[in-house]
């Protein structure tokens, strides 16, 4: 974010924000695609080799999905809607990997006929219908075991998925009993893969490595048994800095993470994937809301606005922290609330912060949304869902 001539201009290609108010009606999202085509040319530039599956639960945009296939990604997919948004949006099925806990009957059935890419299976019972289901058909179905290492990686513990007491991925002790059942279903279940997701907002590393070490050895010794087994994705998680932004900075962490992974993992010779979210959208989108009202008490100072939690919920869920910036430069600051029009406390988007002295029909820009921003909005309050525009 860049202010020229006082307007706040967006991206690499400083686009100016201010002529998409021109016909306000309620809050925009707007995403900058060359930012986003940016971020993923560093990413696959970093991770030489690997195949970038794009988590699109970040930001499931049809345009914001086209715009990455083109880039080169494929995308990892948690849910049959997303499995049609990916293939509406120009992915094959041969683009896609399946994640996520509680893949239904139906779910599972839908992604066999599709024959898509691979099924990260996160359970013994996931795996066992499946096979199940696979069989039923005649299909054989390509298997990736997401295996939880009990890594911390000192995230937000809503974000956290690599510890023993989450519910994702399967513990080391399971392996013996789900090389059982891949046995037992051979002719409808092929090991194609091990994964991994430690959670999200990764700075630190060494929880990473310490998981990538332990995963490789049970990747050679599961390879014995089962020679089909040559892919190893080693999730998404990276972080990225929303109180500060820096991207030289977040180059250098991405650059450390590639070196971590490559290190950790070149000998075993296989085929390499990661599922990246947030680190190639986030920056690139930003939520434009109008100020309605300035209102005082004798304890505060609020600026209410007219998007909520139900548009951007990260700050009342996370306590996470966006910059907020006046859409045209003003002289002064003041110390406020920044707030919603719903009817909860948590319902803020800034709290006792230095804010832009704007005034009532001003417009404040939530930066950095671009990532869990409009795939976690809802109509909660029947307020209406934000717009969506790319630049
Ligand atoms: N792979 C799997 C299996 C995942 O569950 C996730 C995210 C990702 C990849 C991508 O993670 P990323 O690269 O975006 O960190 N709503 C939260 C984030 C939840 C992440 C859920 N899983 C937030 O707004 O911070």
């Amino acid at each position: 974010m860049e202010y020229i001539n006082n307007e706040l201009h967006l991206g690499p290609k400083k686009k100016g924000l201010k002529s998409l108010t021109a016909n306000y009606m309620r809050p925009i999202y707007v995403y900058d695609l060359d930012f986003i085509r940016a971020r993923y040319a560093a990413m696959a530039q970093a991770l030489k080799n690997v195949r970038i599956f794009y988590a699109m639960k970040a930001n499931s945009n049809p345009e914001v999905m086209r715009c990455l296939k083109e880039a080169g990604a494929g995308a990892d997919v948690v849910s049959l809607g997303e499995i049609k948004r990916a293939l509406e949006s120009g992915f094959g099925p041969q683009d896609l990997v399946y994640s996520g806990v509680g893949k239904t009957r139906h779910e599972i059935t839908e992604a066999l006929k599709l024959e898509i890419y691979q099924i990260n299976v996160e359970s013994l019972p996931e795996l066992e219908r499946v096979g199940e289901i696979a069989r039923g058909l005649g299909k054989k179905a390509a298997i990736a075991l997401r295996l939880n290492p009990d890594i911390d990686i000192n995230t937000h513990p809503y974000i956290a998925t690599g510890l023993r007491d989450n519910k994702f991925g399967m513990e080391l002790s399971l392996v013996p009993a789900l090389e059982a059942c891949l046995k037992k279903y051979s002719d409808s279940l092929e090991l194609v893969g091990l994964s991994l997701h430690l959670g999200s907002m990764m700075i630190e590393l060494e929880g990473f490595k310490e998981a990538l070490q332990r995963l490789r050895k049970v990747y050679l010794e599961m390879q014995n048994e089962f020679p089909t087994l040559r892919r190893f994705d080693f999730g998404g998680g990276l972080g990225i800095f929303y109180d500060r932004v820096d991207l030289v900075k977040e180059q250098e962490l991405l650059r450390e993470y590639a070196k971590v992974a490559l290190d950790g993992l070149q000998d075993l010779n296989c085929e390499l994937q990661t599922e990246p979210g947030r680190w190639l959208v986030a920056h690139a989108g930003a939520l434009i809301t109008q100020v309605q009202y300035i209102k005082e008490t004798t304890q505060k100072k609020f600026v209410i606005v007219d998007a909520g939690m139900n548009h951007l919920i990260r700050p009342s869920l996370y306590e996470a922290k966006h910059l907020i910036y006046s859409l045209e430069k003003k002289s002064g600051d003041m110390v406020a609330d920044v707030v919603g029009p719903i009817c909860e406390s948590s319902d803020f988007f800034a709290k006792d912060s230095l804010v832009a002295q704007v005034k009532e029909g001003d417009f404040l820009v939530i930066s950095d949304s671009g990532a869990y921003g409009y795939s976690m909005a809802s109509t909660y309050n029947l307020q209406e869902l934000p717009l969506e525009v790319c630049i």
